[in-house]
């Protein structure tokens, strides 16, 4: 599996979120590139827990202007992130906890989730009056 490209697919036309999901693509690309290193288990847990804090404030900033705007479908997406995040918590714990661990599986999870979350819901955001 390659890199996350930026793709038009992602954009939403809000400036704020536009530049922070370029930031987090490269943060994710940067965990990949680390992935298909020998790269010690301590930083690859490190990168994906700064991960998660980048993912954190970014879904804290797209709330913040869904409700601002009374997004239509703000709950759904809302929840959404919840789950993200929870799943990201999960791969970093279990990273953690195994002396072992598939980077395919690894790479397929984090970009399966993310991907499909730009290209659905925060595409979607494109239709908010800002
Ligand atoms: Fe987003
Ligand atoms: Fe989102």
């Amino acid at each position: 599996m390659g890199l996350i490209q930026w793709n038009d697919q992602f954009a939403t036309g809000i400036a704020s979120i536009d530049h922070e999901h370029a930031e987090l693509i490269s943060l994710i690309n940067f965990f990949y590139s680390k992935l298909t290193q020998p790269s010690n288990k301590n930083e690859l847990v490190d990168i994906l827990n700064n991960i998660y804090a980048a993912i954190h404030a970014h879904f804290m900033l797209e709330e913040k202007i869904m409700k601002k705007n009374a997004y239509d479908e703000y709950e759904k997406h809302r929840d959404d992130h919840a789950h993200l995040l929870d799943d990201i918590r999960d791969i970093a714990i279990e990273l953690d906890k195994s002396a072992q661990f598939d980077e395919q599986d690894l790479q397929t999870k984090l970009n399966d989730w993310f991907v499909i979350h730009f290209k659905t819901y925060d595409a979607r955001l494109h239709k908010l009056d800002h």
